[in-house]
């Protein structure tokens, strides 16, 4: 390559290395694979070697990406964190290998392990217990999510035993589980946000939630793989992993003890298969030399250790005729491209459907009806297709046109500013929409109506039997008996369940009605705080902004919803047909009134309840439980990690500061 080109290629690399950087670290909503990703940095390593003279300090080459965020405190590690060299091939495995027998002429072992797909965390441990997580950061400083880590099962608090040192380092990788990334992912789209492209992604959000109460819900899971420290138990690797398991923590999985490059074969081969029956995902297999002393003659480069690789199993890609797409809308209007492709197999399963995405990565991707695509499973759970053969294009194929109107209801879609995906704004009419809303009403975690379900509502709604969620409560035995699907037998059950639905508590109706953005858990708050729906359609903005997780976005969407009269009507009917639109009595009665008349404040993590539990204990003792400190605040309740700005603006105004034990003396009388 000549110097002009060289320099041109090396410009379009730092580009878009840096929009990738921005997509995955900023946005946690990557284009590309790392796979991809690290294909494109290796090129612009290459390139700045062979091409000193255009060296930049500011190239993504030199960066480590980081993750820190405003929110939580920043440290210092004690030791850097360090990231792997990765090997794609057989071919760059044996030169890693022929690298440590020159630099190291002894026999030595590798300990072979899983390589897990989340996010780095070091844990440090003083007397056995948890002192301190803190993030990979920029290697050198990250951030401290104590907090949030604490709510993680896996990771002990105190360990198990007596000996271990008294200070030491575990570092390992906090993921999500592949079933519970489903399950949230699947909440999210109920509420109309947009889910996460895959579980690191989702864990990785997870870790930086000012919120531990919702970390703790999200369910993450954390492996160690590295113990670091100054008095370690044993002098290798693996049996310093063996002790940590003795201590109680959940130790790299299957980790085995291998003489030669021939074993490390044949363990990254059994697991290529054997890994997608794992609940996680993994991405390859992470190499070390077992041996500490041996781990120091081969010694560090700057990012790396030599004594240690990582073998990236190539996602897996097969290429496929697109047959045709289709354009799916959902409850909340979105419409979604879908490729019907040619049966292919991949990773195990037929794939016959892909997601597009939204009308730019078609565009991007220039994708047209009868292409050859290449379709990728990797780390993302739904087959994505990631390219054209160029090779194998008609002459006569066409670009796929992203249509103007809704594909079911014909009405013409809008695209939000901001918003990647286009929408039918036409809710009240377009069926799936229509459809979706009952759906969503009925199922198990808002008003549980476990006698329908997805085709008896298409079924009831096709028959122009109902029209709104509200109308299922009007519908009778013989309605349902006229229905090819229903027999005696499921009609009583479907009727009986409709019936039993009413006495489902507010703040699951609240959930089922459908708000955009107020998942399970707003709705919970909400219904806390107003107590009824009356209170909630008519609170304003900044009312609404006074609950706990609720901001601008949730608060506005409130409002939107309110303010249509078709919403109002649902309301009204379904409050007429007797489901409950309010909190009940036994859920606010109040406990005492020994915080009568006072306005309190809490600041901080708590130990014993977590903050709504806190809130609903002031309020159900007579108190009032308000968000920001003013000269007629008579109380602040200081938890772990309060912000210092609350702790001088309460100093300052002579404020009462108690902690949580004295908190529960004075309820407790
Ligand atoms: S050892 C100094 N072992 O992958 C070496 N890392 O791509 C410390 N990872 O930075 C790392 N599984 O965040 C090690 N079994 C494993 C791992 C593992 C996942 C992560 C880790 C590392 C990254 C490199």
């Amino acid at each position: 390559m000549d110097s002009q080109k060289a320099l041109e290629r090396i410009g379009f690399l730092r580009n878009e290395l840096n929009r990738h950087n921005y997509l995955y670290y900023v946005k946690a909503q990557p284009e590309i694979s790392d796979y991809d990703y690290d294909q494109l940095l290796r090129e612009l390593i290459d390139l700045e070697k062979q091409f000193p003279e255009f060296d930049d300090p500011n190239s993504p080459s030199r960066r480590v990406g980081s993750d820190i965020s405003q929110e939580f405190v920043q440290v210092r590690h004690k030791y850097p964190m360090l990231s792997l060299a990765n090997a794609y091939s057989y071919s760059e495995l044996t030169d890693f290998d022929n690298r440590i027998r020159k630099a190291l002429p002894e026999p030595f072992q590798y300990v072979c392990e899983l390589k897990f797909d989340g996010v780095a965390i070091g844990l440090t441990y003083r007397n056995g217990r948890l002192v301190q997580a803190v993030t990979r950061g920029d290697g050198t400083m990250g951030d401290d999510v104590t907090v949030n880590v604490r709510t993680i099962r896996t990771i002990p608090l105190e360990l198990h035993g007596a000996d271990f040192p008294e200070e030491f380092e575990i570092r390992g990788e906090i993921f999500m589980p592949r079933n519970v990334f489903d399950e949230i992912n699947s909440e999210r789209e109920d509420i109309g946000e947009t889910p996460f492209a895959n579980p690191r992604n989702a864990a990785a959000g997870t870790l930086k939630l000012l919120n531990s109460a919702e970390v703790a819900r999200r369910k993450l899971d954390c492996t160690l793989y590295y113990l670091l420290g100054e008095k370690l138990p044993a002098d290798n690797h693996y049996e310093n992993m063996l002790k940590a398991k003795e201590w109680g923590f959940k130790v790299s999985e299957h980790m085995t003890l291998c003489n030669n490059l021939t074993e490390v074969q044949h363990f990254i081969e059994h697991w290529d298969k054997a890994r997608k029956k794992l609940p996680f995902d993994t991405d390859g297999v992470v190499i070390k030399i077992n041996s500490y002393r041996q781990q120091n003659i081969l010694g560090l480069t700057a990012k790396t250790p030599r004594w240690a690789v990582a073998f990236k199993y190539k996602p897996e890609r097969v290429s496929t005729e697109l047959l045709s797409v289709d354009f799916q809308v959902g409850r909340t209007g979105a419409v979604t491209p879908v490729a019907n492709l040619k049966p292919v197999k991949l990773a195990g399963t037929t794939v016959k459907r892909a997601s597009l995405h939204n009308a730019d990565q078609i565009q991007l991707l220039d994708i047209r009806v009868g292409d050859w695509v290449f379709v990728e499973k990797g780390g993302e759970i739904i087959p994505k297709i990631v390219g054209v053969d160029q090779s194998k294009r008609s002459l006569f194929s066409k670009p796929i046109d992203f249509p103007g109107a809704c594909p079911e209801c014909g009405t013409t879609l809008v695209r939000p500013e901001g918003e990647a995906r286009h929408f039918c704004p036409n809710q009240y009419g377009c069926p799936p929409q229509i459809k979706g809303r009952i759906e969503h009403f009925i199922s198990r975690k808002a008003l549980n109506i476990d006698g329908l379900g997805e085709e008896t509502v298409a079924l009831l709604f096709d028959n122009n039997l109902i029209r709104d969620a509200a109308d299922l409560y009007s519908l009778t035995r013989e309605q349902l008996l006229a229905l090819d699907r229903f027999a005696d037998k499921s009609a009583d059950n479907a009727i009986m369940s409709i019936e039993k639905s009413k006495s489902v508590p507010f703040p699951r109706v609240l959930f089922g009605i459908g708000i955009r953005y107020v998942g399970e858990t707003t709705a919970k708050k909400l219904a806390q705080h107003f107590g009824s729906i009356d209170a909630i359609a008519t609170a304003t903005v900044e009312q609404l902004v006074e609950v706990e997780d609720v901001g601008d976005r949730i608060a506005l969407s409130i409002i939107e919803f309110f303010s249509d009269e078709r919403n109002r009507m649902l309301i009204d009917k379904l409050k007429a047909a007797g489901v409950q639109m309010a909190v009940s009595s036994a859920d606010t009665s109040l406990l005492s009134d020994r915080l009568k008349g006072m306005s309190i404040v809490i600041s901080g993590t708590f130990s014993r309840v977590s903050r709504d539990e806190l809130k609903e204990l002031i309020a159900r003792h007579g108190g009032k439980n308000v968000s920001s400190i003013s000269a007629s605040t008579s109380l602040l309740i200081a938890g772990e990690n309060m912000g210092p700005a609350k702790l001088e603006k309460a100093t300052k105004l002579g404020i009462k500061i108690i902690d949580e034990e004295e908190f529960f003396r004075i309820i407790e009388g």
